[in-house]
C-alpha cells in the first residue's frame, strides 16, 4: 500500500565540507531509507539543506577575515555537490538563508509568542566586555555541569549531548578572547519545556518505548527524567533570522529554532517547484515524518523541535527518530578542526567513480547500536573481499559466460531441479528480508543480507559449475545459466538503495530497468528466455595496499601537524595582582582512595588527605588513569576553591595537572617524598 512520507535529514552546517562521518551517521542511511520508499511505490519528500547560522559560522569567518555570507556560499556549493556525488537524492536540497526559510521560520516564532507559548524574560546572561558580545553557545565553553568535560559549549556537551543554558556552565571561558565572561541583563523569549514535559513523556516515554532505537530512547528518558526548564531561543547576535517583534530588534533566532523550521521550509519550496501542496507531507496525520540525524542532535528533534511544533499545533510529530552514534576513524574522534576526518571531495579525486564502494563500506560498519571505528583496512577489505570477491565476481561470471555461450541473448530453461527451484524460492524471499530489516533501521544488517543473495548465486554457480556442463550438457547449462541470470536481475533492483550508481550500471549491462522491488517475490521470471543483454563491465576493481598507504599517511601528516600545533605555547594570561595570587591556598596532598564516577567517562572521585581534612574531590582525570594508579599519588592541591556539584557528588578542590609532550595528563607533583601533607607551597 502507497504511503505518504517526509523524511528528513540532519541539515548540515556549512562551516566546512562534509566527512565520512557525516554520510555514514545520517545521509547514506536517510538515502537508503529513502530509496526504498521510492522503489516501494511510496510518496516520499526526502528534505534537507545547508544550516547557515549559528555562531561556527561567524568564528569561521571572522578567523578568515571574509563575511558569514561569504562562508555559507562557498561551503553550501561544496556540500551540494558533494551530495549529488555520492548519489544521495533528496527531493530537495535548500539553505536557511533562502526568502521562504526567513518567512517561515519568522511566521513560526510569531504564531508561538501570539499564542502565549513564550515566556520573556530579562536575565543577566554571560557577557565579553572586551569583545563587546554576548556569549551564546559556541562563543563560550566551560565545564559540562553533567558530565565534567571541559570543553562543553554554551548551548551543548559534545561528551555527553546534553543540552543546557550557557549560564549553567561551570568556569566559562569567552572564545573570542579567553576571559571570564561578565553577566549583563538581556531580554529573551524561552520556550517553556517544563509547560510540555507530560506530553513528552506521554509521546515518548509511553509511546515510543518499544519502536524508538534504545541509545535515543535513552537519552530522552534521562533528560524528562531530570526535568526540563526554560530553553531560550533568542540570541544577541547578529547573524541569524531577526527577531520579528517589537522589543526584538538586534537579536535573532536560536540556529537550534529554525534550523528544524527549515525542513518544513524546504519542503514548501519544492512543493511550489513540484505542483504539490507541501501541507500534506507536514499537517496530515496519514503521512509519516521520520528525522535521520547524528546522536548530537537528539534532544534537538526530539524534545525541542516537537515541543515547539505541538505548541504551534497543526503539524504532525516524527514517527521515529533513528539517530546513529558516532563514527571514529582509525580509533580516534573525528574532528573538523584537527583535520582528523576523510573529506568526501578529497574521497573522490582518490578513489574516482567509487561513491558506492564507500557507501557500502560506511553502511556494512554503520554506527548504528554504539559508537564505530572506520579504518581503511576494514574499507579495502569490504571492497576486496566483498564487493569485489562476491558481488562482483557473480555478475561479472554471468555475464560473461552468457555472452561467449549464448551471444548474450538469455537461453530458454528447461526442467528445473530441485535445486533450481529452491534458489529461485530463495531469491523471491529476499525482497521482504532486507525491507524487514530497513524499516527496522537495520541498515547494517539489510546490506549484509544484500551480500548473502550474493554469495547464494556464487554459490549456485559454483555448485552447478556450467563452464564444466557446457561440454556435456547443453541443455542443463542453459537452466543454470537461466537461473543465474534471474539472481543478477534480483541484485540489480534489491541493491540499488545501497549501491545506485552500480545498480544503474547492471540494469545497463543486463538490458532491463523495468522490474521493481515487488516484482522480484511477485513475478514468474525478472528475465525472460530470448532477452538480449550487453557485455560485462567492471562493476568493482581491487583497492591496493599502496592506495591504503597514501590514505594513512595523510593521516599521519594530519597528526604531526596537530602534534606540533598543541606544542605551541599558549600566550600569558592577563596579569593579576600579588594579592590575587596570595587568595590561592594551594597545599601539599596524598590521594588516599580513588574510584570512577558512575556513567561517566572523564571523572574520578578522590578522597584526598589535605593535611587539613580528608575531602573529596572530583576529577577529570579518568582517561588517562586508572583508580588504582593514583591511590597513593602526592598531589598538588587548591583547597580554597568553591565547593561544586558534579554528577551529584561536591567537589571540594582541585588537583593542579598539566600535560605531558603527547598530551596526556600528568600531575603537578610535589615530588619531594619528605614533605608533609598540608603543606603550603607559595
Ligand atoms: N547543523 C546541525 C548539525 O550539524 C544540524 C541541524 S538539524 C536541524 O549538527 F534540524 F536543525 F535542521
Ligand atoms: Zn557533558
Amino acid at each position: 500500500m502507497s504511503k505518504r512520507y517526509t523524511i528528513t535529514a540532519a541539515l548540515p552546517y556549512t562551516n566546512g565540507p562534509i566527512h565520512i562521518g557525516h554520510l555514514a551517521g545520517v545521509y547514506v542511511p536517510a538515502d537508503i531509507y529513502s530509496r526504498y520508499l521510492r522503489l516501494t511505490g511510496n510518496d516520499v519528500a526526502f528534505i534537507c539543506g545547508s544550516d547557515e547560522h549559528g555562531v561556527p559560522i561567524t568564528i569561521k569567518a571572522k578567523k578568515e577575515g571574509v563575511t558569514p555570507q561569504d562562508i555559507v556560499d562557498k561551503y553550501h556549493a561544496i556540500i551540494k555537490t558533494s551530495f549529488e556525488d555520492f548519489g544521495i537524492t533528496f527531493d530537495n536540497y535548500s539553505r536557511t538563508s533562502a526568502k521562504v526559510h526567513h518567512n517561515t521560520a519568522s511566521e513560526f516564532f510569531k504564531t508561538l509568542y501570539d499564542k502565549n507559548e513564550f515566556v520573556e524574560e530579562v536575565s543577566e546572561q554571560l557577557y565579553d566586555a572586551e569583545a563587546n558580545q554576548f556569549l551564546a553557545d559556541r562563543f563560550v565553553i566551560g565545564t559540562c555541569p553533567k558530565c565534567g568535560n571541559e570543553e562543553s559549549y554554551g548551548d551543548q556537551c559534545e561528551n555527553c549531548g546534553t543540552s543546557h543554558n550557557a549560564t549553567d556552565l561551570i568556569s566559562p571561558k569567552s572564545v573570542i578572547t579567553g576571559n571570564v565572561p561578565t553577566l549583563k541583563e538581556t531580554k529573551h523569549w524561552f520556550l517553556p519545556l517544563n509547560k510540555h514535559e507530560q506530553f513528552l513523556k506521554e509521546w515518548i516515554l509511553e509511546g515510543h518505548k518499544k519502536d524508538w532505537k534504545p541509545n535515543v530512547y535513552g537519552q530522552v528518558k534521562s533528560w524528562i527524567d531530570d526535568g526540563l526548564r526554560p530553553r531560550a531561543v533568542t540570541r544577541d547576535l547578529d547573524w541569524g533570522i531577526p527577531v520579528p517583534i517589537e522589543g526584538g530588534e538586534g537579536k535573532v533566532l536560536y540556529v537550534w529554532f529554525d534550523a528544524p523550521i527549515g525542513y518544513i521550509s524546504a519542503t514548501k519550496e519544492w512543493a511550489a517547484r513540484e505542483g504539490k501542496n507541501w501541507e500534506d507531507y507536514w499537517k496530515n496525520d496519514d503521512t509519516t515524518l521520520v528525522h535521520f540525524i547524528g546522536k548530537d542532535n537528539i534532544v534537538f528533534h526530539c524534545i525541542i523541535f516537537p515541543a515547539m511544533l505541538k505548541a504551534e499545533g497543526s503539524y504532525i510529530l516524527p514517527e521515529n527518530v533513528p539517530a546513529n552514534e558516532f563514527l571514529n576513524l582509525e580509533g580516534s574522534k573525528l574532528s573538523t578542526s584537527k583535520n582528523w576526518a576523510v573529506w568526501l571531495p578529497d574521497y573522490l579525486q582518490d578513489f574516482p567513480n567509487q561513491q558506492d564502494v564507500l557507501r557500502y563500506a560506511l553502511t556494512a560498519n554503520a554506527p548504528e547500536t554504539k559508537d564505530n571505528d572506520f579504518t581503511w583496512k576494514d574499507f579495502q577489505a569490504r571492497n576486496n573481499n566483498e564487493l569485489v570477491a562476491i558481488f562482483g565476481n557473480f555478475i561479472n561470471r554471468v555475464v560473461v559466460l552468457t555472452n561467449k555461450y549464448y551471444n548474450g541473448i538469455i537461453p530458454e530453461p528447461s526442467d528445473l531441479s530441485s535445486i533450481d527451484q529452491e534458489t529461485l524460492a530463495a531469491v523471491k524471499a529476499y525482497p521482504s528480508v532486507i525491507s524487514s530489516s530497513i524499516e527496522r533501521y537495520r541498515f547494517r544488517e539489510a546490506s549484509q543480507e544484500l551480500m548473502n543473495l550474493a554469495r547464494l548465486g556464487n554459490k549456485y554457480l559454483a555448485d552447478e559449475e556450467p563452464w564444466k556442463t557446457i561440454k556435456t550438457d547443453e541443455e542443463r547449462t542453459k537452466t543454470v545459466m537461466f537461473v543465474a541470470l534471474q539472481i543478477a536481475s534480483a541484485l540489480s533492483v534489491l541493491c540499488e538503495p545501497f549501491l545506485p550508481f552500480t545498480s544503474a550500471k547492471m540494469k545497463n549491462i543486463l538490458n532491463s530497468r523495468d522490474n521493481s522491488w515487488n516484482n522480484i517475490s511477485s513475478k514468474e521470471i525478472l528475465l525472460p528466455a530470448d532477452h538480449q543483454i550487453g557485455k560485462a563491465e567492471l562493476l568493482f576493481s581491487k583497492i591496493e595496499d599502496a592506495q591504503i598507504q597514501v590514505q594513512l599517511d595523510k593521516l599521519e601528516a594530519s597528526k604531526k601537524a596537530n602534534e606540533a600545533a598543541n606544542k605551541a605555547i599558549e600566550p600569558q594570561k592577563k596579569e593579576i595582582t600579588f594579592d590575587d595570587f596570595t587568595k590561592l591556598d594551594i597545599r601539599v596532598g596524598t590521594i588516599l582512595e580513588a574510584e570512577k564516577m558512575p556513567k561517566t567517562k572523564k571523572l574520578l572521585v578522590l578522597t584526598v588527605d589535605t593535611g587539613i581534612d580528608t575531602r573529596t574531590i572530583v576529577s577529570g582525570i579518568a582517561e588517562s588513569f586508572k583508580p588504582e594508579d593514583v591511590v597513593g599519588k602526592r598531589v598538588t592541591v587548591l583547597v580554597n576553591l568553591a565547593p561544586r556539584r558534579l554528577r551529584g557528588v561536591e567537589s571540594q578542590g582541585m588537583i593542579l595537572m598539566t600535560e605531558n609532550e603527547s598530551g596526556d595528563l600528568v600531575f603537578v607533583n610535589p615530588d619531594i617524598a619528605e614533605v608533609d601533607n598540608g603543606l603550603k607551597i607559595s
